[in-house]
């Protein structure tokens, strides 16, 4: 399997993919498998914090059973970092040329993201047909979407930014969307409790939804 259609097999493992910030890589294990217990079996570390690489580290040799990605790469960089800390796949908040086409030749999945059909031209242009749809409920939501369907037929989405639990499934309805994406699954305040039953009953909710 290429790294192009691995990404689209990793979009469509859970219908909710969690976008964590990690203060204390210590917890991110107890997070991951609290995700997981609930139903997601795949997760965004975002690179905002300085824990977070280390937190990719510990979860995939930790926690394996669950996809773990790197979110917010800004730069080749980030993607190069991403690889050696074993993160599964790397996702950015946007698109620029370097990174488009450091991902078409990397060691893991990349998605770029994309609020404009120019980006998604772009994008398109390197080979790539799935793209994170950032930030989702400003730059257009589902109508934006639906309007993406038509002169982009063969592109595949991951809504995320501003999606909450309520509408999450207008966003799921959509045939070119494979999944979406949020932060509500891991409050901070709930992952600095340690409340793992809290955060399995978020996660437990969103799977089924
Ligand atoms: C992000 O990258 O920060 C995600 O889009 C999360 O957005 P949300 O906090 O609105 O869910």
């Amino acid at each position: 399997m290429n790294a192009r259609t691995e990404i689209e097999r990793i979009l469509k493992l859970s219908p909710v993919m969690p976008v964590v910030v990690i203060e204390d890589p210590a917890v991110a294990p107890d997070l991951a498998r609290a995700l997981w217990r609930g139903g997601l079996r795949a997760i965004e570390v975002t690179l905002r914090t300085p824990a977070a690489l280390q937190a990719i580290e510990a979860i995939a040799r930790d926690v394996p059973e669950i996809a773990v990605g790197a979110g917010t790469v800004l730069a080749v960089d980030d993607l190069h970092a991403a690889v050696n800390a074993g993160a599964a796949f790397a996702i950015s908040p946007g698109t620029t040329a370097a990174l488009v086409e450091a991902g078409a030749h990397s060691a893991i999945p990349y998605l770029p993201a994309v609020a404009t059909a120019s980006e998604l031209m772009l994008g398109l242009a390197h080979g790539y047909h799935c793209f994170k749809f950032f930030p989702a409920a400003l730059a257009g939501g589902p109508p934006m979407l639906k309007a993406f369907a038509g002169p982009f037929p063969q592109a595949r989405f991951c809504p995320t930014g501003g999606i909450t639990p309520e509408t999450q499934r207008t966003y799921l309805n959509l045939p070119n969307v494979l999944c979406v994406g949020g932060s509500w699954l891991a409050p901070a305040d709930v992952v600095a409790a340690r409340d793992w039953t809290r955060i399995e009953a978020l996660a437990a909710a969103a799977a089924r939804a």
